[in-house]
This record gives structure tokens, sequence and C-alpha cells, in this order.
């Protein structure tokens, strides 16, 4: 999505894939700064050494605990930021037109690295309801306590609670849930075994998947669809944490239609 995007806005860059092993990012960074690269991106499991490596930390980066996104400014100063939670907030505003402030929202894998970057938007927004599950539950119940503090005041509706993993459990939790994201691994192969008991899906139900799968829509996609619900997978989240990378590269806006059609075609090959 970025080389055509590049290509729209005459920028004379390119964007390229550089493998790094663990321990060298501050060295990497410093090697990309020497030869002129104007930005990185940074995915698993580089995104936590990456924000040691930075001369000057967004305040989101820090709250979240990561680092996705470098800009090389003059000098070779390295910023580092996280486009994880914004990233979230504008692919549910685009996906089904309301803001997360307005809704009851549940994260499944809070505990997991995106799991708890939108977690922690979703507390910073000051979302109507929040509630976070976890496989290993405990990890859930870390980060609802670290998040209660970001609920801005005054809020008396505004929470934060955890639910049991298991299908009872959830299944009564969805009658009180409009958003549910999906931040575990589970649904990139077809034959993963349902998140979510598909009984407990309701025609209100917004889905956000982080999860993609080329060449088809992930299981919970299909079962939301099914109940009638809107759903929509993680290729939007990643469309829009693109547009937002370029935007800190080259501040200017992304044009996000191309990037979408690259994105598509990418994924189609
Ligand atoms: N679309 C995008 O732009 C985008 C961006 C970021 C991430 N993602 C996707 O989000 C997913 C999570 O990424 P991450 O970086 O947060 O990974 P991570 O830190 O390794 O977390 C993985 C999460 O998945 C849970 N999990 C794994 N297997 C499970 C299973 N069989 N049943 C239930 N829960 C399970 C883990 O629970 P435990 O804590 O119990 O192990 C944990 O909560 C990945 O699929 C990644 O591709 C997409």
């Amino acid at each position: 999505m970025h080389n055509p995007a590049l290509v729209e806005c005459g920028i004379d860059a390119q964007y390229v894939r550089v493998q790094v092993p663990q321990g060298s990012v501050a060295e990497a960074f410093g090697l990309f700064a020497q030869h002129g690269f104007l930005g990185v991106n940074i995915t698993i499991p580089h995104k936590f050494e990456a924000l040691e490596a930075v001369h000057h930390l967004d305040p989101l980066a820090k709250q979240l605990g990561a680092v996705n996104t470098l800009v090389i400014r003059e000098g070779g100063r390295l910023h580092g930021y996280n486009t994880d939670g914004p990233g979230f907030l504008r692919s549910v505003r685009e996906a089904f037109g309301t803001d997360v402030r307005d809704l009851r929202v549940l994260i499944l894998g809070a505990g997991g690295g995106a799991g708890r970057a939108v977690a922690v938007q979703c507390a910073m927004e000051g979302c109507w309801r929040l509630v976070l599950a976890n496989r290993t539950h405990e990890k859930a119940a870390q980060v609802a306590k670290e998040l209660r503090g970001l609920i801005p005041q005054p809020s008396p509706n505004r929470d934060i609670s955890t639910v049991a993993w298991d299908d009872a459990h959830l299944h009564a939790e969805l009658e009180n849930i409009d958003l549910i994201v999906n931040a575990t691994s589970v649904g990139m192969k077809m034959d993963d075994a349902p998140l979510l008991p598909a009984s407990g899906l309701r025609p209100h139900h917004l889905v956000l998947d982080m999860v993609y799968r080329p060449g088809g829509r992930t299981p919970l996609v299909q079962d939301t669809l099914r109940a009638g619900g809107r759903a929509v997978d993680g290729l939007t989240l990643l469309l829009h944490q693109g547009a937002i990378s370029f935007e800190h590269w080259f501040d200017r806006p992304a044009p996000v239609e191309v990037m979408r059609q690259g994105l598509q075609a990418t994924v189609a090959a």
C-alpha cells in the first residue's frame, strides 16, 4: 500500500522490507538514519525494543508501551509513534459510522499486544462500557487494573470489567455489548475453533476482527454477517495504521483510496 501511495504523491522513495535480528533494533535504526531512510514501520517482535531505541517518544506510544512507526528527522533524530490505537479508532469510524466512545466494547485477547493497545485507546476515549477477555484471565485482569486510571472523569457510567473465557460467560456478556474486537490470533485458519458461541451474535453487533485471511472472510466475520450484524476484518485496520504512518512520515494527508487498492491487490495476489 505504501509504494502506490508514494507514486501517487510524487515522492521519490521506496518502501522496502528489512529483516533485523532481535537485539539489533537500535543499531539498525542508526544505520537507517545514516543511509537516508525517512521512516520505518516496526512489527513483531521488535515493537518493544524499538521503544528503547528512539530519542523522542510520542506520549501515546509511551502509554501503549510499544513503537510501530519511526520517523527519522533532521540530524538523525529518531521519533517513535504507535498507530495501533489511532488506526483502530479510524477503522471503527469508517466501518460503522460511529465513535467508540458511544459504544459498549468487548475486547477478546485484551492481554496480548494488539488487544492491550486497543484497550488503552478505548479507555482513553472513555467508551461507554469496556469489557476485557483473555484466554489467560489474569492478563485481562491486570490490563483492566492498569487502565482504570485512564478513563476521563467525570463519567459515572463508564467502567472496565473482565469476563471469563468460556462460552457461558461470553454468551451472557454479548447481550450488553455493541462492538466486539477480536485481538487474538484465532481465525487465521478456517478450521480454528469458533471464538464466540455463534448463537450469542445478534443483528446489533459490530465486529472488528483484527485477523485477516488472504482470499476469504474470517470465521468470526462470517458468523456475524450470518447473524445479521456488521463486520470487517483486519485489512481495514492495517490500511488505517498505514495511512497514519504515512502522515507521520510526510506531514500530509495519506492517499487512502490508492493505499486501499494497493493493499487489496497484494492480498488478492
Ligand atoms: N490488522 C492489523 O493491522 C493487526 C495489527 C496488530 C495485530 N493484528 C493481529 O492481532 C492478533 C494478535 O496480535 P498480537 O500482536 O497482539 O499477538 P500477541 O501479543 O501474541 O497476543 C496473542 C493473543 O491471542 C490470544 N490467543 C492466542 N491463541 C489463542 C487461542 N487458541 N484461543 C484464545 N486466545 C488465543 C492470546 O491469549 P493468551 O494471553 O492466553 O496467550 C493473546 O491474547 C494477530 O492475529 C495479529 O496478526 C492485526
